[in-house]
């Protein structure tokens, strides 16, 4: 099956620094991705859930996100102060996360 989003290839440098990102500025409290972090909130679907635009967002404006989720959370996500590269990074990564932990 041809997946035209994941035909636009990612910038395999972005991604790591991306990764690298998520690592160090403290998404891996609250969320899991590739078997690191709270397993409470698993990110491993979540580039073939959203679209770029909405990780951004979530990212940059979790506040606003927050509003859209019929159930809120307990501890909403905070603003994590980041440099616009961290955040390109960080998309650019979470986009490559397709297949939900297992
Ligand atoms: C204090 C905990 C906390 C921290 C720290 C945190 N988040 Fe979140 N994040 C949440 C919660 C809570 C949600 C909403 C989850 C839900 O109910 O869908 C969320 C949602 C998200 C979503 C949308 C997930 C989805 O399935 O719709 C993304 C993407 C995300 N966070 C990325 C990040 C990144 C990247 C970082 C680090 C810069 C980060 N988060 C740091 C708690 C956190």
């Amino acid at each position: 099956m041809t997946n035209l989003v994941a035909a636009q290839a990612a910038d395999p440098k972005l991604v790591a620094a991306g990764k690298d990102t998520f690592a160090k500025k403290m998404c891996t409290t609250c969320h899991m991705a590739e078997g690191k972090g709270n397993k409470n909130l698993p990110l491993d679907d979540v580039g073939a859930k959203l679209k770029a635009p909405d990780i951004k967002k979530w990212i940059t404006e979790p506040a606003e996100m927050t509003k859209t989720l019929k159930t809120k959370p307990a501890i909403p996500m905070p603003k994590v102060a980041l440099t616009d590269a961290e955040v390109n990074g960080l998309v650019a990564y979470l986009s490559t996360l397709k297949t939900p932990a297992k």
